[in-house]
């Protein structure tokens, strides 16, 4: 098999007397999308710069495409594209002048880099905006630039800090289809992101990071399954019932449950899966509350961060 794109160990980063990295062990594997998912300050940023060797590790190991980034800084370089969190392209310089100059700046003969600066603005829609100044972009077209820039050389790995941060949905749905055929080319994608929905439609797995530590990892269907539980869902047909349902849900239950008055519906998590959904539409029969829906449903990511953080994603 071949070798992980990084296989980073025990990364610790410190500022002062503040630890903004606790021990962070991180492995990418080759060909596809890793996302690093957590809320503002966990420490994403901070990992994407130590493995793109603009900073170094106050301890740690971290070997990113072979090479490791406190020995090697070059060789890393030549082989990775970074789209920042803070956009980096030059806003006087039309978005055609940016792709070429960084081509120049990666070597690249000239007329190498101008054929290059086409097809990238090709591939990523902005053909008809080439001789525009960026300034004049709007934010979903200088994010895609942004990754343009980073696809000039050719990386084998790619970080995308927060990608979408910003954007509204339709920039962001259009981002992500960009961001999928990326990844069919070959390249090896780590993504930061504080939202959920978008480590579930991009990454293959998922490390939710929270204060500096990895505190869960897998595919979006293992941390469902690891860490939240089914959920039971009532909707009630009369309003006036919602509060008698809500406290059958709580005693057949034994927890706490969600009231959602305006879809007249009841959450539940749940452990005793299609047996307490028995249960509970016994209870409401035996009691005369007539009921729309009633199912089972697997917790959703919000809710398996919430049940893991103590705090909503967004
Ligand atoms: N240069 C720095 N000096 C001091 N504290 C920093 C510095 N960079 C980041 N931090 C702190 O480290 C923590 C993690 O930051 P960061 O990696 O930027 O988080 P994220 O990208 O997940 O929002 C935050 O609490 C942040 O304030
Ligand atoms: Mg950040």
């Amino acid at each position: 098999m071949a070798a992980p794109a990084i296989e980073a160990t025990g990364l610790v980063k410190t500022f002062g007397a503040f630890t903004a990295l606790d021990g962070v062990d991180l492995t990418l594997p080759r060909g596809a999308v890793t996302a690093v998912l957590g809320p503002n300050g966990a420490g994403k940023t901070t990992t994407v710069r130590i493995l793109t060797t603009l900073t170094a590790a106050t301890a740690g190991t971290a070997i990113v495409a072979g090479f490791d980034v406190a020995t090697h800084a070059h060789e890393v370089r030549r082989r990775i594209g970074l789209a920042a969190q803070d956009a980096t392209v030059d806003h006087l310089l039309t978005g055609f002048e940016n792709l070429v100059m960084v081509g120049e700046l990666h070597q690249l003969p000239r007329r190498e880099a101008r054929d290059r600066a086409r097809q990238l603005l090709e591939t990523f829609a902005l053909t008809d905006a080439a001789d525009r100044r960026t300034e004049h972009y709007s934010g979903g077209m200088r994010r895609r630039l942004d990754l343009a820039v980073t696809l000039v050389a050719n990386p084998e790995i790619l970080f995308l800090d927060e990608p979408t941060t910003g954007l509204d949905p339709r920039a962001r749905a259009e981002l992500w289809d960009v961001i999928e055929s990326l990844v069919d080319t070959g390249v090896s994608v780590l993504l930061t992101t504080q939202y959920l929905e978008e480590a579930e439609r991009l990454a293959d797995d998922i490390l939710v990071v929270d204060h500096g530590h990895i505190i869960a990892s897998g595919n979006a269907r293992d941390l469902k399954r690891q860490l939240g539980r089914d959920r039971i869902g009532v909707t009630v047909i009369d309003s006036a019932r919602l509060d008698e349902a809500g406290d059958i849900l709580r005693r057949v239950c034994a927890t706490e449950v969600e009231i959602d008055r305006s879809v007249r519906t009841i959450t539940a998590p749940t452990s005793t899966g299609l047996g307490g959904l028995t249960t509970v539409a016994h209870a409401l029969d035996d009691a005369g509350i007539e009921v729309e829906d009633l199912a089972l449903r697997q917790p959703t990511l919000d809710e398996v961060f919430l049940a893991l953080t103590g705090r909503p994603a967004e």
